[in-house]
């Protein structure tokens, strides 16, 4: 496993192994490694020649300076996870590299990119936008691995690609959980030991209410999520919200489109944890 600093050098190493015909896989993250980040390595290993990992925290797209300040920073042990998980090679640029000028780029992806994160996150999906087209034009990967945990940043991505023309295949995986059902994330390791018990609230909710959802009404399902998680002191609902899977619209009524998910956002304490469910 080879860890590369510069574009360049990236290019360099990634056009000999085009020489010899080998597909090109790429898993985008911004560090502080765990399991959910490995499966998607996994997956880039299993269905590619070449196995590309960045690492950087993108500081475009973080709206709140105290998270990217606080944010976990740990490559030495990233790399040594990711070389027994088949990793060819880690990009780790610094913001310089990264971020030569200011990238004054504006994007507009309509509705996928304006509601939920998008309007409490300002920026955030512009930023995401930036610094994932970048790294697309630098490592230019015939397939690249996204977590269905963030899923609105997966509509963002294949909208950016779309509207851009970046020829690369956008691949949806399915979110690592703990066994008590909480999705895996870098922000899970600031949670207080009480706050770590409860969490898992927030997805034994989201499962129930797919049971819950049979002959009730959208709005009652909400209702029935937002109730039940908000009834522990420590949890705060920031939003819940039912949408059609490919536009990101609200729907009203289950009939409204064939792909349905519930996205929510919780404070736990002061962690901002987000998941979501299918119900169709
Ligand atoms: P990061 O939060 O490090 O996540 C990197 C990738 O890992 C994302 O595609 C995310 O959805 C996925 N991931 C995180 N937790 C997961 C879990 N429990 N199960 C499955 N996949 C999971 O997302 C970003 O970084 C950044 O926005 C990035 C795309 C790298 C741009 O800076």
């Amino acid at each position: 496993m080879k860890i590369v600093n510069s574009i360049q050098e990236l290019k360099r190493y990634l056009a000999e192994e085009r020489q010899h015909n080998r597909k090109i896989g790429f898993v985008p993250t911004m560090g502080a490694l765990h399991n959910g980040h490995l499966s998607l390595v996994k997956r880039c290993v299993e269905e590619n020649d070449v196995c590309v990992v960045s690492v950087f925290v993108n500081p475009t797209q973080f709206n709140d300076k105290n998270d990217l300040a606080t944010y976990p920073r740990t490559l030495d042990n990233d790399c040594a996870l990711l070389e027994p998980a088949g990793c060819n090679y880690v990009f780790a640029p610094t913001e310089a590299e990264m971020y030569p000028e200011p990238d004054t780029r504006t994007f507009d992806f309509g509705t996928v990119s304006a509601v939920m994160e998008g309007a409490r996150r300002p920026g955030h999906f512009n930023g995401v936008a930036q610094i994932v087209s970048k790294l697309f034009y630098a490592v230019e990967p015939d397939n690249a691995y996204f977590g269905e945990k963030d899923f609105q940043q997966i509509a963002v991505i294949r909208a950016m690609v779309k509207q851009l023309n970046i020829p690369v295949k956008i691949n949806a995986c399915p979110i690592l959980r703990e066994d008590d059902g909480l999705a895996l994330s870098s922000r899970n390791v600031r949670l207080t030991s009480e706050q770590r018990q409860k969490a898992p609230l927030i997805a034994r909710t989201l499962k129930e209410s797919t049971n819950f959802a049979a002959g009730k009404s959208v709005q009652e399902v909400i209702e029935f999520v937002v109730n039940t998680i908000n009834a522990d002191p420590v949890m705060r609902v920031e939003y819940y919200e039912i949408v059609d899977g490919y536009t990101m619209e609200s729907i009203k009524n289950w009939s409204d489109a064939d792909y349905v998910v519930g996205c929510i956002t919780v404070y736990c304490g002061e962690v901002r944890l987000i998941d979501n469910v299918k119900y169709k």
